[in-house]
């Protein structure tokens, strides 16, 4: 079979601004996009938003706008949020496009002249902000379960779907495709609401007197239709259905991507309205659990929403795409919390990954001047080894994505990291350079090297940008064409220079009440359990002098200082250190004012690990004294007399 996959997301309602709960899905679909094409697939994803319905008019008319003038406001800023985080769809569709409008109105004609849409009289519970009616079984105390209003009753005539006529159909076809709805608890929750009650036929239509903000129906123009009949249809009309060559293509390999409150829309509404519609069903419907935060769910009608594009700034939008990415176990709720977001980044990115990176790249540079080493056969170093666990978690890793189990995937890429770090631990490729034959060195750096690079082709879908920037410094051209080719170990060329950009992933260091940066710091270097710096017989407390000698502490004098904005503890300062111009963000705010700070000369660590504080890079610290029980800190100063750039020792 053709290699082809399409991914969908749902089309997001336009009556509010993006959520971090949109941005997942999004962020999903876009890796699964990348993750497929990455394995040789022709690709396509959609994204849009669906923009008729009650609940768009009364947020337009909320804010005093026309719903036209509004579901373009909010359209555009899906749209440019989806850009800015870098999302690769091919198409956003908008529920108000012509294309997509005759498209609902052929298929609405088409299911009416074969007679399964009829006329009828109704009365039901409607609740606006569901854009739907609820059965008696489903209120919770005569309201909405979900937004907790009264439900009003309305009794009016309308156009009707035989939803019925296709339950038999339907429990068949999901038995006889056990992945049609995964994972599995959302198929048998699909299946024991098709098996407990018989369903009942589909409300499709709206009174243009009671609302005109939709597609009016094709065979009479005193309604329009039912929004969730106009907005599923957007995954066949964005194709071009009926005779796109697109909707040829992509539509007998649809994934859908849903979380688990429109699973019943998905699960049950769309596959018999493809039916009646005699379209083939969609391939698979995959259902993600629900973001929570502090208990309740995080919904943009109960408030409580942080935004995606202010996370973005704040931590990357690689970091937010891993994180998100590798938080959730698939189906299953997961906690938000910022601080899940910074452990993820200091552990996992900055303390696995860049460690491994950094410290193959400087051992590189010291030992072989930057060139890629050679192997030898004789001198193995483990490769056999090394090159089976590639493969082994790498191939989980592949498997899992492919049943977007992305959690479980990254983990399995993690477990190959972690076990790359230990090879250094254990191999103490410093104390190989000790040694007369330098060819086990070159061998076991070479085995990191190529490591690195499998590594990071595999994670390519994650770190979009990272991965390349690591494989371009290895003298590769780009990704292989095969990712086959990640489990080789044969991908660098002997003798290149490796062309080292920044530090990966620098920590995150974040202003917390009762906790300093410098313990969150400490907390990470003893997860990584590295060993190569320090001496066998360190004794507790004390430091060898030669320790202390690694530390360069210099005069440096503060050209420019300023308020982090945001933040009433941080300075932003520029100074000279005599080595360079450079940025450091300090936490003195609260005692020191810029303009006294300005112009004098402290005491800089230049060769700190930089760290990102506030979305500022900080590239050394200043010293200061700690004094009292607050540990108030008090500026060093030094004497205008000492130059700048003189060194402590
Ligand atoms: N317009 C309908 C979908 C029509 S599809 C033909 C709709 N829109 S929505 O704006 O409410 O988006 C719902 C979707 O947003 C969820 O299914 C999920 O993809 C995403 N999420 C919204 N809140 C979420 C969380 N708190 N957590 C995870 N995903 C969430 O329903």
């Amino acid at each position: 079979m053709e290699k082809k996959f399409y991914v969908t997301t749902p089309i997001y309602y336009v009556n509010a601004e993006p959520h971090i709960g949109h941005a997942y899905t999004t962020i999903l679909a876009d890796f699964m996009k990348r993750f497929y094409a990455m394995l040789g697939y022709d690709t396509y994803f959609l994204t849009g938003t669906d923009e008729h319905g009650d609940k768009i008019c009364e947020a337009a008319k909320n804010r005093n706008s026309s719903p036209r003038e509004y579901a373009d406001m909010i359209s555009g800023l899906f749209r440019k949020t989806w850009k800015d985080m870098e999302m690769a769809n091919d198409d956003f569709i908008r529920t108000t496009e012509e294309r997509h409008r005759s498209v609902v109105q052929g298929i609405l004609q088409k299911v009416y002249d074969s007679g399964d849409i009829y006329f009828g009289a109704y009365g039901g519970y409607y609740c606006v902000g569901c854009e739907r009616f609820f059965t008696e079984k489903e209120m919770v105390e005569g309201m909405c379960p979900d937004h907790r209003k009264p439900l009003s009753f309305i009794e009016e005539k309308n156009y009707f779907f035989k939803m019925s006529k296709y339950q038999d159909w339907l429990i068949a076809h999901i038995q006889e495709n056990p992945d049609f709805i995964r994972p599995e608890r959302y198929k048998n929750e699909v299946l024991s609401m098709l098996r407990s009650e018989e369903l009942t036929d589909l409300c499709i239509s709206r009174p243009i007197s009671r609302l005109s903000w939709g597609i009016p129906l094709p065979f009479d123009d005193k309604y329009v239709s039912y929004v969730w009949f106009d907005a599923l249809i957007n995954y066949v009309s964005a194709l071009g259905y009926p005779d796109g060559e697109k909707f040829r293509a992509y539509w007998p390999v649809s994934q859908h991507i849903i979380a688990k409150d429109i699973v019943k829309q998905h699960g049950i509404f769309w596959p018999t309205m493809l039916k009646a519609a005699g379209i083939e069903p969609f391939r698979n419907l995959n259902v993600h659990g629900y973001w929570k935060m502090d208990e309740s769910k995080m919904s943009k009608s109960i408030g409580n929403v942080v935004t995606p594009s202010g996370l973005m700034n704040k931590y990357g939008n690689e970091q937010l795409r891993y994180f998100f990415l590798r938080e959730m176990t698939f189906g299953l709720d997961a906690r938000f919390s910022e601080d899940l977001i910074v452990d993820r980044v200091n552990y996992d990115l900055a303390n696995d990954l860049g460690n491994l990176i950094n410290r193959t790249f400087n051992m590189d540079e010291k030992y072989f001047a930057g060139e890629i080493p050679v192997f030898y056969d004789e001198f193995p170093e483990d490769r056999p080894r090394l090159l089976e666990k590639l493969r082994e978690c790498g191939t989980r890793y592949i498997e899992s994505a492919k049943k977007f189990q992305t959690s479980t995937g990254l983990e399995a890429l993690w477990e190959f990291i972690r076990v790359l770090n230990k090879y250094i631990d254990e191999k103490k490729p410093w104390e190989a350079a000790r040694e007369i034959d330098k060819r086990r060195l070159s061998s076991m750096i070479r085995n990191l090297l190529e490591a690195i690079s499998g590594v990071m082709i595999l994670l390519s879908p994650v770190l979009i940008h990272s991965s390349r920037k690591v494989i371009e410094a290895l003298g590769m051209k780009g990704f292989p064409a095969d990712v086959e080719d990640a489990f080789t170990f044969g991908l660098l060329e002997s003798g290149r220079t490796i062309q080292r950009t920044e530090i990966l992933f620098p920590k995150i260091e974040i202003e917390k009440e009762g906790e300093t940066p410098v313990k969150k710091v400490e907390k990470t270097e003893a997860r990584s359990g590295k060993k190569e710096d320090k001496g066998d017989d360190a004794m507790e407390g004390l430091v060898d002098i030669k320790d202390f000698a690694l530390v360069d502490i210099r005069v440096a004098k503060v050209l420019e200082a300023s308020k982090v904005e945001g933040s009433d503890k941080l300075l932003e300062l520029r100074v000279d250190s005599g080595l360079d111009e450079r940025t450091i963000i300090a936490g003195i705010a609260k005692f020191y004012e810029p303009d006294y700070i300005r112009g004098k000369k402290i005491l800089l660590v230049a060769n700190l690990k930089p760290a990102v504080i506030f979305k500022k890079k900080s590239n050394g610290m200043l010293l200061a004294a700690k004094e009292g029980k607050d540990g108030r800190p008090v500026l060093i100063e030094i004497d205008d007399s000492i130059p700048v750039g003189s060194r402590l020792g």
